[in-house]
């Protein structure tokens, strides 16, 4: 048993905190955030995750996990220091690390033995060696400690597996020792270990997630020539996908990548490139490819109600980035419900859990609680996130209640020969032959 503190409790830290608990670990889990601590003692969750809230009370029942504000009861006895605070897009689109420093000048003011602090949040290259100049420099007495990276690679929506079962583990630093003790704590995961140096480890998540984001808007382009030619973009995928060499994930055509990863971090990679005088010419296409997707949705739909969207009620089915999360951030929903405001339509939205995180982003958006009440009177529904529950809606039903049958599936949910059996005006994306 080794003990842990875990900084910032928001997607990462949680269950990060929570999981090396489970793994029979002491940690301490610290926010800045008053409210998010005193909801997490009352076994409030600040995120939707599913399997979390289990997960937490079961360790906080076995005196494994507590929540703390307090840097120095926090630190008390502590080996590890994991920062896993927010790093969002600063104005230029570079990352913005005033969370990661604001950590690590509270970890050098309150540590009082040696420590190994390690950062879990995605930062950029050189950001390790720069965590280690504040700590020395914000020391009160001079501690012995080592700076370690080791990004974090779980997706929201299936995080504690993720976690639990990773691909691999990441570790960079200088000081063997300091990366050694890492690798022990992460042991019991049985994934490949890959120790390197703080810097490459630093790269190894950014171009990780910038590889995913471009299979993805690589199969979307594939996508709209399959549309013009008449072929069908999932068996493509699916035939791509045999060849080991490609693999078949992260080829689902659709409304593009958002969420609090995929677009900060490739941004913020294209930055530090153009920062070094390079020309990140895939990368800023990756990008672009991706937010065309939002704006053809709506033109899509716009084509599927015969040219126009004035005057027109269109249901968004779907609010939140991917499906299992209630995380707005970057979601094609905001987008899209901007862009058809925008165009004269009225916008009704409904989530299954994002309800309460999207409609203070959404004011515009008339929000509602049951799918089926929402569908009622609309001119069009759009399928924005993949929810399984989406899949399974009595689509008689649905038909029945919408002004005109109008579906535009912007995750490729339905089929398009059963949607036409129902006669629904029905479009995916990709699907050349559209049930014809
Ligand atoms: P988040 O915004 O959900 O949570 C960050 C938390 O840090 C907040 O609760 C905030 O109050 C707290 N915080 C800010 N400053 C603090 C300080 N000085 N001391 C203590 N707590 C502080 O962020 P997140 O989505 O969990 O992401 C954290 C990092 O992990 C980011 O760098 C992100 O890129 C990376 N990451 C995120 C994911 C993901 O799926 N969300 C996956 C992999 C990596
Ligand atoms: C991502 C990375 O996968 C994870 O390793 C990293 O730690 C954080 O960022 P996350 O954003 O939680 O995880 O979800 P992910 O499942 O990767 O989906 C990201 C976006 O890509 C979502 O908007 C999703 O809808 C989209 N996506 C994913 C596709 O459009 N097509 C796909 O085939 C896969």
């Amino acid at each position: 048993m080794k003990q842990i503190c875990v900084i910032g409790v928001g997607y990462v830290g949680i269950v990060t905190g929570a999981c090396f608990a489970d793994l029979g670990n002491k940690v301490i889990a610290l926010d800045v955030n008053e409210k998010r601590v005193e909801n997490l003692k009352k076994g409030i969750m600040p995120i939707y995750e599913p399997g979390l809230e289990e997960l937490v009370r079961r360790n906080v029942n076995a005196g494994r996990l507590s929540f703390t504000t307090n840097y120095a009861e926090a630190l008390k006895g502590t080996e590890f220091a994991f920062i896993a605070v927010g790093t969002p897009s600063g104005v230029n689109g570079e990352a913005d690390l005033q969370y990661v420093a604001s950590a690590a000048k509270s970890i050098a003011e309150h540590m009082a033995a040696p420590l190994v602090i390690i950062n879990k949040s995605t930062v950029p290259i050189g950001t390790g060696d720069w965590v280690a100049d504040i700590v020395k420099r914000e020391q009160k007495k001079q501690v012995d400690f080592a700076v370690v990276s080791c990004p974090e690679f779980l997706r929201e929506g299936s995080a504690i597996g993720d976690f639990m079962q990773p691909h691999r583990t990441v570790i960079g630093s200088f000081d063997r020792e300091a990366a050694n003790k890492v690798a022990q704590l992460h042991l019991p995961l049985r994934a490949p270990i890959v120790i390197t140096d703080l810097r490459t480890a630093e790269m190894i998540k950014y171009a990780s997630n910038a590889f995913l984001a471009t299979k993805i808007s690589f199969i979307n382009e594939i996508a709209e020539i399959c549309e013009a030619y008449g072929a069908d973009v999932k068996e493509v995928a699916a035939g791509m996908g045999y060849d080991a060499r490609i693999g078949r994930h992260f080829l689902d055509a659709g409304l593009g990548w958002g969420g609090s990863c995929f677009p900060k971090d490739v941004l913020a990679l294209a930055y530090m490139a153009e920062d070094k005088d390079l020309n990140p010419r895939i990368l800023n296409t990756v990008m672009e490819v991706n937010y065309d997707r939002r704006k053809s949705a709506v033109r899509w739909t716009e084509e599927l109600l015969g040219g126009s969207l004035k005057g027109k009620t269109i249901g968004l089915l779907g609010l939140a980035f991917k499906p299992n999360t209630d995380d707005m951030r970057d979601a094609p929903s905001i987008d899209i419900a901007q862009e058809l405001l925008e165009d004269g339509a009225s916008v009704r939205g409904y989530d299954p859990v994002a309800m309460e995180v999207a409609a203070p982003l959404l004011p515009a958006v008339k929000m509602y609680t049951d799918p089926y009440d929402m569908a009622k009177g609309c001119d069009a529904l759009i399928v924005v996130t993949e929810w399984n529950e989406f899949k399974q809606l009595d689509l008689e039903k649905v038909k029945s209640l919408l002004k005109t049958p109008v579906i535009f599936d912007g995750r490729n949910i339905y089929d398009p020969a059963i949607m036409k059996n129902y006669g629904f005006n029905y479009r995916g994306i990709g699907r050349g032959f559209n049930g014809k």
